[in-house]
């Protein structure tokens, strides 16, 4: 085994879990299928609780909606990150030669990053704004930016296919 990166990619898609990837007739659908419900949890929270930050539904208590969704976005970012792992693994080294796949990854952690930013700063002032207040526009910005990180995060997903 060399070390170079290619080589490691080569490694990871000649092992038997990306064998039984690429020959098992469902394993590859079934895993994607997971893969799209991942994205359906983490999106679908994250994007129900952006919409609460920019001004929508001013009824319903901040703190207590992200108690209920975090949960929800943590499970679903796991499940996608084990599925996406293993279709990687199937066809790691024209993945990971691909642009797409880069950016997809990079836009991933700017997800990540928009969250924990927005858990440890405006957030932390939340029951100043919980309920039929207008919230800070540092919240806003992070919903904004949400919206758009994850957005293009699926986009990308959906490229891969082509690029
Ligand atoms: C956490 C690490 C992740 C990895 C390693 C990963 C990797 C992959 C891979 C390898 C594919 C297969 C592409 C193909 O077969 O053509 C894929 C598909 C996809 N991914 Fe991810 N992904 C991850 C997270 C995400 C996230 C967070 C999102 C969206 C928020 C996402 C959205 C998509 C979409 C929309 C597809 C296309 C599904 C389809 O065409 O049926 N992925 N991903």
């Amino acid at each position: 085994m060399t070390h170079s990166p290619t080589g490691w990619l080569a490694w990871l898609e000649s092992s038997s879990l990306a064998h039984a990837m690429r020959q098992w007739l469902w394993l590859y659908p079934a895993v994607e299928i997971a893969h799209i419900a991942g994205i359906v949890l983490l999106v679908g929270a994250a994007a129900m609780f952006d919409l609460r930050l920019l001004g929508l539904s001013r009824g319903v208590p901040v703190a207590a909606l992200a108690r209920h969704l975090l949960p929800w976005a943590r499970a679903g970012l796991g499940l996608m990150a084990l599925t996406g792992t293993l279709m990687f693994t199937a066809h790691a080294t024209e993945f990971g030669a691909s642009p797409v796949f880069r950016i997809k990854l990079a836009l991933i952690a700017a997800g990540c990053l928009n969250a924990a930013i927005f858990h440890r700063w405006p957030f932390r002032t939340v029951t100043g704004w919980d309920v039929a207040t207008a919230t800070p526009p540092a919240a806003k910005a992070a919903a904004v930016a949400s919206l758009v990180l994850w957005t293009s995060t699926i986009a990308c997903g959906r490229l891969l296919a082509y690029f």
